[in-house]
């Protein structure tokens, strides 16, 4: 079955990690997020992938090429202009063929067992068939409440609370029959969400929810991407991992220089060719990646940094991130979810505590920010 991935929104709500980097490549443990999309989806057979882009389609194309090194054969279709979810796949329809297919949001962390949802759909004789999973918060997803066999009953795209009735939302993933596509209006922007899947539900197509209880995580905020690190880290749901294990749940790539004692308990990541000063202290829950320094006395923990990070001597980073090629000197304290945009450069003395964002190549003096 062919697949669509949908990869071409702007990723606005974790900015400044997507001003020069589309959200699906952002790394997660150190290996593109898309990438460990394509390994789930192929580990179900789903082999031949469209990939939809828009925003920074060059990264993808550059990382990917034709998908042969991940086993799979990747298309790249891009809008000039986003034409919408569901417009999207209108547009490369030609690449379709005539059977069924798949289409994927391309920002979720998602263990949906695809195979049974195939099967769903067949058993059901679906026409569309959309994965549902529970969560706490409805309200910035598609809700979708279903009746007992299943069958979809409506669709409330963001629902405010006095509107729900359900903790089931669009997980998106989505099994669609080809004929569908004749619903959908060509070169306009058009979405799944609020065009084709309450129009075809009302025409009196047969819409169904496939109920999974697998793990699943929207990747849209930094709390976000922070808890998919976390929950990798903590064997939520299943990662192939880059860095060899060293001691237990304590991987570290090649050529870092590090002391054992900076590390007294797990899990945590390293990545390859960086300097773990030995009096530096890396805390659980840390992710860093290729070519970082940390400095003598300072302390990392529940933080993620990618490549090219250097922190100066007694800073202390705490569930927050830091992204490529940022350098902070002496004395400094991240914590609560901030994030740091790349090349940024943070002097001594700061103190950035509350979910503060630093734009990219952003220089900030020294003592200058207290909050
Ligand atoms: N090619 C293309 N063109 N891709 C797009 C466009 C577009 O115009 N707009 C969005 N996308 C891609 C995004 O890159 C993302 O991978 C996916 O489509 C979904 O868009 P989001 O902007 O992330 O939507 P959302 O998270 O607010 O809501 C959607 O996902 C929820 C689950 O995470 C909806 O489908 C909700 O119903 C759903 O619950
Ligand atoms: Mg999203």
């Amino acid at each position: 079955m062919k697949a669509v991935i949908l990869a071409g929104g702007f990723g606005t709500r974790i900015r400044p990690l997507t001003c020069l980097n589309p959200k699906p490549m952002l790394p997660l443990v150190n290996k593109p997020f898309m990438h460990n999309f394509i390994s789930w989806i192929k580990s179900h057979g789903v082999k031949d992938i469209i990939l939809s882009t828009g925003y920074l389609p060059e990264v993808f194309e550059e990382y990917f090429k034709n998908g042969a090194d991940l086993g799979v054969n990747i298309d790249y279709i891009t809008e000039e202009v986003p034409l919408g979810t569901c417009g999207a796949v209108k547009n490369l329809e030609k690449l379709l063929g005539n059977d069924t297919f798949m289409v994927f949001n391309g920002d979720v962390l998602s263990a949906v067992d695809l195979t049974e949802m195939m099967k769903f759909h067949k058993d059901k004789k679906s026409d569309i068939t959309i994965a549902l999973t529970p969560v706490e918060d409805p309200t910035s997803y598609g809700l979708v409440p279903v009746d007992e066999d299943g069958r979809v009953e409506k669709f409330l795209e963001k629902p405010s609370w006095d509107e729900i009735t359900t903790n089931l939302i669009n997980a998106g993933t989505y099994i669609i029959e080809r004929k569908l596509l004749e619903l959908v209006p060509p070169n306009e922007n058009y979405s799944f969400e609020r065009g084709l899947f309450p129009n075809a539900l009302e025409i009196g197509y047969k819409i169904f929810g496939f109920v999974s209880s697998a793990y699943w995580l929207d990747l849209g905020t930094p709390a976000k991407y922070l808890q998919a690190h976390y929950d990798i880290l903590n064997g939520r749901i299943k990662f192939d991992f880059r860095e060899n294990e060293v001691f237990d749940h304590i991987r570290i790539g090649d050529n870092t220089a590090y002391q054992k004692e900076s590390m007294l308990s797990s899990p945590i990541v390293i990545g390859n060719n960086c300097q773990i000063d030995k009096s530096a202290k890396i805390n659980p829950l840390t992710v860093i990646g290729d070519d970082c320094k940390i400095g003598a006395g300072s302390a990392i923990s529940g933080s993620v940094l990618l490549d090219g990070v250097s922190i100066g001597k007694n800073c202390i980073i705490k569930d927050s991130i830091i992204s490529y090629n940022v350098t902070i000197k002496d004395k400094v304290i991240i914590e609560n979810n901030s994030v740091i945009g790349d090349n940024a450069e943070i002097g001594n003395n700061n103190i950035l505590k509350n979910q503060i964002k630093i734009n990219v190549n952003a220089k900030v003096k020294d003592g200058e920010i207290f909050f």
